[in-house]
């Protein structure tokens, strides 16, 4: 295989507008599968095969699919040297596209490898039976094609009355008859060079999209072959959104797979969503409807029912029961939830709780710090050891500006306080209940702030009631 690849150009068409997302600003190619484009599904493929060249054609929105490929990373720097991109000015059709390499591919390449952009299951073995099949063979060309139950929307494999190949009818040219062949094209092709560029110049756009169709070069080549591709999930375009949602539920499901295998305990796996850019440790216990996007999980931590996590660190051993986190950190040993919000920039150290109904934001909670319920923390520095009573609020924003409030270490604040930020609390403060403190306090003292309580028997407020009551009955 290694000497052949030599003299082998792979190109990707990646131009089409892909109407039939009907998504305006966004290529489709950059539609997301479990967080990988599709067509860095397609290059990760190609990048484990040693190509001396990559051409991809770009056109619409070519700038955001270079973008992203050159940030890509699911692919080496080494292999992004490879990659040359050639622009299709108008989308004219694959055949166009195909066109477009002519200028600028290498000299001493013999073969071209076409493969669509749409296409993001192909394997590498698949890639590589199809380059072995057609140097063997030493026709003109080869086409992958595969037997589909339902073959709507793609191209049929044409074959004569000897069974021999003949050509490739597109979906919209198709007679009636031809209707019912379940054998299409994969729109995956290995193509001699410099043969294909005299058939490619015969090609017009004479169907009803008015496109120059790269399947039309095939009548125009005499030696041709199909090589069957067995597997046909591994090349299902995804032409509309829900083929997008047929193929990200294949990956899905491979994900879950390989964690389960590599010692994480998924239970209802078909509720769990966890994309490429996760990683989950050993002996961690996804439970039903959870999700987790672009987060690390430590090991032995429990995470759902119903959670999710995007851009968040989890260390070993924590909870996160029915809770919503983003970009955050949370230390080993720590539980989270039920009904908890953590907002981005939040830093949680080991065996701190966070309980129902509490939102923290922009905050560093220190370790065994306890926040257990019905508050809200925003832009506070807790230290370590400290406990928040019940409903307590850290008042951070005065209309205009916010502000910050920093709490010491072994602070004991009652339920129910307000504290009116910027504020600073030093080390081993309490904090009575109902307190709303505006002053600093100092380390070591007790502050109480709320009215005097007054008490009064037998007012005539409590006669007053008495009497209505007893009117009532
Ligand atoms: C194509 C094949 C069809 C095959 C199917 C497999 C053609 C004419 N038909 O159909 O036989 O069964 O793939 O998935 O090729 N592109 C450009 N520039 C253009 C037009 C398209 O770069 O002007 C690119 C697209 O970005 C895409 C690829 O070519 O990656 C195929 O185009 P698409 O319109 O999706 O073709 P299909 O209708 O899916
Ligand atoms: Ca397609």
């Amino acid at each position: 295989m290694k000497e052949f690849l030599k003299n082998i150009g792979c190109v990707i068409l990646a131009a089409g507008e892909g109407t039939r997302m009907k998504s305006e600003d966004k290529p489709k190619l950059l539609f997301e599968i479990c967080g990988k484009s599709i067509i860095e599904f397609v290059l990760e493929t190609v990048s484990k095969i040693n190509f001396e060249k990559v051409y991809i054609v770009v056109g619409f929105k070519a700038d955001m699919i270079k973008q992203n490929i050159l940030n890509s990373k699911f692919i080496s720097d080494n292999f992004k040297k490879k990659i040359v991109f050639v622009e299709q000015k108008k989308r004219l059709g694959s055949g166009d596209a195909v066109k477009q390499v002519k200028k600028v591919v290498d000299k001493n390449i013999k073969y071209l490898l076409v493969l669509s952009g749409d296409v993001p299951l192909i394997s590498k073995q698949t890639i590589e039976n199809l380059i072995n099949a057609h140097i063997v063979s030493k026709t003109e060309c080869s086409v992958l094609s595969v037997m589909m139950e339902n073959p709507y929307g793609y191209g049929r494999i044409i074959r004569d009355f000897s069974k021999k190949f003949v050509e490739i009818v597109e979906e919209t040219e198709l007679k009636e008859e031809q209707r019912t062949i379940k054998e299409v094209n994969a729109g995956i092709y290995v193509f001699n060079l410099p043969i294909l560029w005299k058939a490619i110049s015969k090609i017009k756009p004479d169907n009803k999209k008015e496109e120059y169709f790269i399947t039309d070069v095939v009548r125009y080549l005499s030696s041709k072959q199909t090589v069957l591709c067995k597997d046909s999930q591994e090349v299902k375009g995804i032409n509309t959104r829900k083929d997008l949602a047929e193929i990200e539920e294949i990956v899905r499901e491979k994900i879950l797979e390989d964690l389960m295998i590599n010692g994480v305990t998924i239970k209802m796996p078909e509720t769990v969503y966890v994309d490429f850019r996760s990683k989950v440790g050993v002996a961690t216990e996804i439970l039903p409807g959870s999700i987790i996007l672009n987060s690390k999980i430590g090991e032995g931590c429990i995470i759902g029912p119903y959670s999710v996590l995007i851009n968040t660190l989890v260390k070993d051993k924590t909870e996160v029961v029915y809770s919503y986190i983003r970009d955050s950190k949370i230390g080993s040993g720590c539980k989270i939830g039920p009904f908890s919000r953590i907002r981005p920039n939040t830093t949680i150290e080991d065996n701190s709780r966070i309980g129902n109904f509490v939102e923290v934001k922009n905050s560093y909670i220190g370790k065994n710090t306890k926040v257990n319920h019905l508050s809200y923390i925003g832009d506070t520095t807790l230290f370590e050891d400290v406990n928040i009573g019940a409903g307590t609020i850290t008042c951070n924003y005065d209309g205009v500006k916010k502000y910050k409030t920093i709490i010491g270490k072994r602070v004991f604040v009652g339920s129910n306080v307000n504290l009116v930020a910027p504020i600073k609390i030093g080390d081993n403060v309490v904090i009575a209940a109902g307190s709303t403190i505006t002053k600093d306090v100092p380390s070591n003292t007790f502050v109480i702030a709320r009215a005097q309580e007054v008490q009064k028997p037998n007012h005539r407020i409590v006669k007053r009631l008495l009497r209505s009551r007893k009117n009532e009955n």
